[in-house]
């Protein structure tokens, strides 16, 4: 059920109620050449991440075949995509014992489900269920590869320990993983390219220990999209996930993995008014619309909420979204300046790029999918929750 009125498409983006969420349908399949471009490069196979875009109309343009692979970060995204025919799916954030239960759902309804764990006391725990359930869970050891988040350091004792342990239980020990999410905090090209030769040395040193204790070990999986664009070469890495590659962001520009002319996806805002003397204007596109996502504030250039670019989508003039409230946009200059904004009238069209296209996209349950002429020739479906 949706209550969006559905229009006759194609239909011109000025005829859209706002706030909607556009998809520039070029330049996203741009994105999806430009990786699969340097993938073929570095001759590893590709896993693309969709939480990103979390939509079977977008994933279908990453997937080698209709059947995977991907890479998921909910159970409830692979429950999605399995109903519509994948059946090669990587759950790459860490099983809780909450969800053994619906893995095992996954893979008993034809699905090659794999999961990830990062130490001994989920790994006995999964042992237990998989026994007393009589199932074998094909698992992945997430390494640490940059001290961003979760895993085991490359080196760490329990590594060999673990894999022995789950291979001797008959679970199948597929690889390593990780991800090397520093990669996002880099200010230069140079940075993440130093970041994804570190990433690649970590999980390729994790898997030779096991490899020597005897524990096959076949994937060894890295991504993140800044260091799998900007890798130099990934020797002993079998596959890659990225996933915001596709639509790109204003952080990913900031680090100079993409121009601005690279982002596929826009938030479409109306004008809705002004405050002359603040130097600011109002639009209908606030944090619901753009998300808190504040990804920008650490870098060089702060990108406020979002930058305002006009209905071609180019940058306006220095316009930054400085502020946001549930439903109201505050618009001003950069640089605080008090400027005549009297050539944005109330119902003046603006689109917004946003920060971060992962928690953008989440604010919205469709996207208009845009053409070079300016109008939505699909809406595209996506889901949310957990
Ligand atoms: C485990 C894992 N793999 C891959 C990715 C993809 O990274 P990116 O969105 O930078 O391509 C993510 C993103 O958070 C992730 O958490």
């Amino acid at each position: 059920m949706t209550s969006m009125a559905q229009p006759l498409l194609p239909t011109p983006i000025e005829g859209l109620e706002t706030p909607a969420l556009l998809l520039d349908d070029a330049r996203m399949r741009r994105n999806i050449a430009r990786m699969r471009t340097q993938l073929a490069r570095l001759g590893v196979a590709f896993r693309p991440h969709v939480k990103t875009n979390k939509s079977m109309d977008v994933t279908r343009l990453l997937m080698d075949s209709p059947s995977g692979p991907i890479t998921v970060s909910t159970l409830k995204e692979a429950d999605y995509f399995a109903a519509r025919g994948v059946r090669d799916i990587l759950y790459a954030v860490c099983i809780a014992p909450n969800k053994f239960a619906h893995a095992l759902q996954l893979l008993r309804s034809g699905v090659r489900l794999s999961i990830i764990l990062d130490s001994m006391e989920t790994a006995e725990l999964l042992v237990a269920f998989a026994q007393a359930n009589g199932a074998c869970f094909e698992v992945l050891i997430e390494i640490d590869s940059d001290g961003h988040r979760s895993g085991l350091a490359p080196d760490a004792p329990e590594l060999v320990p673990i894999g022995g342990y789950l291979q001797q239980a008959g679970m199948v020990v597929k690889g390593v993983m990780t991800h090397a999410g520093s990669s996002y905090d880099s200010s230069t090209l140079d940075g993440v390219r130093a970041v994804a030769e570190q990433e690649r040395a970590a999980v390729v040193t994790a898997a030779q220990r096991l490899r020597a204790a005897g524990v096959a070990c076949p994937v060894v999986s890295v991504g993140s999209t800044p260091t799998a664009l900007f890798a130099q070469h990934l020797e002993g890495v079998t596959e890659v996930r990225a996933g915001v590659f596709v639509f790109f962001d204003l952080v990913m520009a900031g680090i100079q993995v993409c121009t601005l002319d690279e982002l596929a996806l826009s938030v479409l805002a109306t004008v809705i008014g002004h405050q002359a003397d603040k130097g600011w204007t109002l639009i209908d596109a606030g944090w619901m619309a753009m998300s808190r996502d504040r990804g920008t504030a650490k870098q060089a250039v702060d990108q406020g909420y979002g930058l305002v670019c006009d209905l071609d989508g180019r940058p306006m003039d220095d316009l930054i979204l400085v502020g946001a409230n549930q439903e109201h946009g505050i618009v001003a200059h950069r640089d605080g300046r008090l400027a005549d904004l009297t050539h944005l009238p109330v119902g003046t069209q603006l689109r917004v790029l946003p920060n971060h296209a992962c928690s953008t996209a989440a604010q919205f349950p469709h996207y208009h999918v845009v053409g070079t002429d300016r109008q939505v020739h699909h809406i595209w479906s996506r889901f949310s929750g957990w």
